[in-house]
């Protein structure tokens, strides 16, 4: 056995030698009976079982020979997000689009047609791990950017860019998640779009837009993306339809210039996905469907972000700070000078409540000890209120 092991270990490719731990726990039946507020699931309640079975019904019935076969690519799907980007202002052509299984795969991808072990590339700090991790298993030097109240400090970029140009270092791609930020909440102003866009043109650098919260928009006016801001291709758009549908029917998509999906669909190994599901979520969106469920989406998750927010008020200490989140998943708490996030959060597991201590949100794990992501999509609102003052009771316990 030993013995296999050791043979086994020498086999492995550099970059998955050492045994990361999965970021997040297999979600699902917890240990304990914890309230977990700690991962971005989506709430189970506002799943459109009925409709989507209405849907793979329809699919079955007339499009049982595609959808079950090895079939190209579902055209259906992929006009429907050209569509969505149009309307988002976007100039999308649906030859520039490539569906995923989630945008996760997506975001796997992307390291593999742009990244040589030693390439550079920018992150924010604090970023979605889970895609990170990624660039990080290619090989490539990591570069983290802060995110303040307005997102990304851009003025920071625009150095650390100036001065990478001046030692010959062209960054491979930047990362970032502008609207809804996973974790922090945060949306990028319109100032910072315009000069990260001009920034990306000017330096030749691509910039990895990760807008999976965008639509879920529950306060003040959307503001334009950064692909509809771009006018000269850097801008490689990466959205999913897991937060606005279902996470588990796991389909993603990526808009990008042509050179980027050719080079996509060639590392893209399993060819077309999902012959079956796309149609699926296709026939799903059809008619307006999508977008009234989008509404009622957004309703459901600014009453619990409101509800999360005056829990937090009313439990957590004073000195607690928080920026009210206009749409998306999350609220990133801030910490009382002193107060670690581990201890805290050990502290409220023992009480039956758990988040996302903020270090699991940066590379460099030394940073985030004083921050905490706290997931209002997943619990109803009583399970949310219960939670926050089980976890403001744990502040009493250091
Ligand atoms: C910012 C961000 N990007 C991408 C994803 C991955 O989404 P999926 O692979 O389900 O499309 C997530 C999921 O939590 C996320 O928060």
């Amino acid at each position: 056995m030993t013995a296999t092991t050791d043979r086994l270990e020498s086999l492995f490719a550099s970059r998955v030698r050492e045994v990361v731990p999965p970021l997040f726990g297999a979600a699902g039946e917890p240990v304990r009976p914890l309230i977990s507020l700690a991962y971005g699931l989506a709430d189970p309640d506002l799943f459109p079982r009925a409709e989507l079975m209405a849907a793979a019904a329809e699919v079955l019935a007339y499009e049982a020979a595609d959808s079950l076969n090895y079939a190209l690519s579902y055209p259906g799907l992929t006009d429907q997000i050209v569509e969505r980007l149009r309307a988002e202002g976007v100039a999308a052509q649906p030859e520039h689009v490539v569906v995923g299984y989630g945008s996760g795969q997506i975001l796997a991808l992307l390291p593999e047609i742009f990244v040589e072990p030693g390439d550079t590339v920018i992150i924010e700090a604090p970023s979605f791990l889970g895609a990170v991790r990624r660039f990080v298993q290619s090989g490539a030097r990591l570069i983290s950017i802060p995110v303040d109240d307005q997102g990304m400090d851009v003025a920071l970029l625009s150095d650390t860019l100036r001065k990478l140009a001046a030692g010959g270092r062209r960054p491979k791609f930047i990362y970032t998640i502008p609207t809804f930020h996973n974790p922090t909440g945060v949306t990028l102003s319109l100032e910072r779009r315009r000069q990260l866009v001009a920034l990306a043109a000017e330096y030749g650098v691509p910039v990895v837009e990760d807008d999976a919260y965008i639509d879920l928009r529950f306060a003040g006016e959307p503001l334009p993306s950064l692909a509809a801001l771009d006018q000269e291709g850097w801008v490689i758009r990466v959205g999913t339809y897991s937060k606005i549908l279902a996470p588990g029917l796991r389909i993603g998509w990526v808009h990008a210039r042509r050179e980027i999906i050719d080079r996509l669909l060639m590392v893209k190994a399993e060819g077309t996905t999902g012959p079956f599901i796309t149609r699926v979520v296709a026939r799903f969106c059809e008619n307006g469907r999508l977008e009234r469920h989008i509404a009622m989406l957004r309703q459901h998750y600014a009453a619990k972000c409101a509800a999360m927010a005056a829990a937090i008020r009313q439990h957590f200490p004073a000195e607690a700070s928080f920026v009210m989140p206009a749409g998306g998943f999350f609220i990133w708490v801030k910490l009382p000078q002193g107060v670690s996030a581990r201890a805290l959060l050990e502290a409220a597991r023992a009480r039956g409540a758990e988040f996302l201590a903020g270090t699991a949100c940066f590379v460099d794990r030394a940073q985030g000890e004083h921050a905490m992501r706290l997931a209002f999509s997943f619990q109803s609102i009583s399970r949310i209120e219960e939670a926050i003052a089980i976890i403001g009771a744990a502040f009493a316990d250091l």
